[in-house]
């Protein structure tokens, strides 16, 4: 069977990223059934109407990308309790023109991490909301990562077992979901 093409969205901009890393380890865990690929969004201006008319290029590159996946793996830090502007201007710019969002019938999955005891959870509830009112479906789960020190490999293994298979099923879940939704 066709591997299912996921696209990945990291909330975050910077280069040393803990999501990146997570991001990455999450590829890998799902290279079995997924074509994964990571959607840039730092190079997006921030969104302002008056640019709707002539849309700057990567914007464009964005709807293409997220359009063309069967799957979206959202991968954001928590920022004061909610999601870093950054995602917040990406999704904003995928979901217009109105009537047009890239995001319509798609299928969403939500992580983050930080090192902080709550592993993202308000972001990701805020997150949850968005999506649910513009994607067709998000996915289900708590997947709140608390960031620990060697978490993962120069090679984006999981180094501690338990975690490794907690992440390995929140991509299987998704892939069994967004399989059935792309057949
Ligand atoms: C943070 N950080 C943070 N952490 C958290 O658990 N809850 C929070 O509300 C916040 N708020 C917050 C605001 C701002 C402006 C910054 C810069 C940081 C810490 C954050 O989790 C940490 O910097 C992560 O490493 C950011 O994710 P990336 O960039 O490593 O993926």
């Amino acid at each position: 069977m066709a591997k299912l093409k996921l696209a990945i969205v990291v909330g975050s901009n910077r280069r040393e990223s803990l999501n990146l890393k997570l991001a990455k380890a999450l590829a890998k865990l799902g290279e079995g059934a997924f074509e994964p690929s990571f959607v840039q969004i730092d190079d997006l201006p921030m969104f302002n109407q008056d640019l709707e008319p002539n849309r700057p290029e990567p914007t464009l590159r964005l709807k293409r990308e997220i359009e063309a996946a069967d799957a979206i793996l959202i991968v954001t830090p928590e920022y004061n309790r909610a999601i870093p502007a950054v995602l917040k201007n990406a999704i904003d710019w995928a979901s217009r023109p109105y009537g047009k969002s890239s995001w319509a019938g798609k299928t969403v999955a939500v992580t983050g991490t930080t090192a902080g005891a709550t592993g993202t959870a308000a972001a990701q509830q805020e997150l949850r909301m968005i999506m649910t009112n513009l994607a067709g479906v998000v996915v289900g789960g708590q997947v709140f990562i608390t960031y620990k020190d060697g978490m993962f490999d120069a090679e984006h293994n999981v180094t501690d077992e338990t975690t490794r298979g907690f992440l390995q099923g929140f991509v299987d879940n998704l892939a069994r979901i967004a399989g059935k939704l792309a057949a």
